[in-house]
């Protein structure tokens, strides 16, 4: 079975990671839309340094949920598997997806580069509470290594999709834990579908996404995943 699987803030939920636009999105009473972005980091690179090192704390501090190890198995038993993940936080990693089955298409929170050269950190490097880092090489402000609003994908990881969805049709599209608000995710999942497998969105509320899905389960994801993984062993499919 050729799989294709989507996830997003809402597969990390249940770990206790907020989502962005739930009820804990908000930080401090800041809309997480307001800070994700180069605007916010110029005026304010204090508080947005402030948000994210609080979001990796509580990132290293929470486990991968049933959700993210049933896609390991769903990984080892397919013949082909790619995840698109708009989370930055490493929960798939830390469940046993191999990276190369995975794109992390909004980065990695755990980055750490210049918002002006290519320089990068050392993974996992954590600074001074009250400190900005600077560029050792250019001396212009460090940040998180995701992308912020109205910032490009990476093209590289653009690639990675496109050639998995270039390589043929999917027999099974999982969309999980997203609002699927941005274009580029409601597209790859269509065309990986390719108009004849299975669209399943897993998520607890309609999306801009549900009308597409061939299949939508209204549950929390760590509930719905480890059973719709089963079922699929039972029949085979894999
Ligand atoms: N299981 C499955 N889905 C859930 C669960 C759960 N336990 N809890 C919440 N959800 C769903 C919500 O119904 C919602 O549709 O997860 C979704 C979370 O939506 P968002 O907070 O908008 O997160 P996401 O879609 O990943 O956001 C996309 O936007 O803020 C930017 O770059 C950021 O990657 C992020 C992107």
């Amino acid at each position: 079975m050729r799989v294709f699987v989507i996830s997003g803030a809402g597969i990390s939920a249940e770990s206790g990671i907020p989502t962005f636009r739930g009820q804990n999105g908000y930080w401090r009473n800041l809309d997480p839309a307001k800070l994700a972005t180069t605007e916010a980091f110029q005026r304010d690179p204090k508080l947005v340094w402030a948000w994210y090192r609080e979001r990796r704390q509580r990132i290293r501090a929470a486990q991968p949920n049933a959700a993210h190890k049933a896609l390991v198995d769903l990984a080892e038993h397919a013949r082909a598997f790619l995840l698109v993940t708009q989370n930055v936080d490493d929960l798939h990693a830390r469940a046993g997806l191999p990276p190369e089955k995975m794109v992390q298409i909004h980065g990695d929170i755990f980055e750490t580069r210049c918002s002006r050269c290519n320089w990068r950190a050392e993974h996992d490097y954590e600074h001074e509470h009250e400190t900005i880092p600077a560029c050792p090489k250019c001396g212009a402000l460090m940040r998180p290594g995701v992308v912020w609003f109205g910032e490009m994908l990476d093209s590289r990881k653009i690639d990675i999709v496109e050639n998995y969805l270039g390589a043929g049709a999917c027999d099974l599209v999982l969309v999980i834990g997203t609002t699927a608000l941005f274009g580029y995710i409601s597209d790859w999942a269509g065309r990986a579908q390719g108009g004849r497998g299975r669209l399943i969105e897993i998520n607890p509320e309609e999306t801009a996404l549900s009308r597409f899905a061939t299949e939508r389960i209204r549950e929390p994801a760590a509930v719905a995943l480890p059973n719709l993984v089963q079922n699929l062993h039972c029949r085979g499919r894999c």
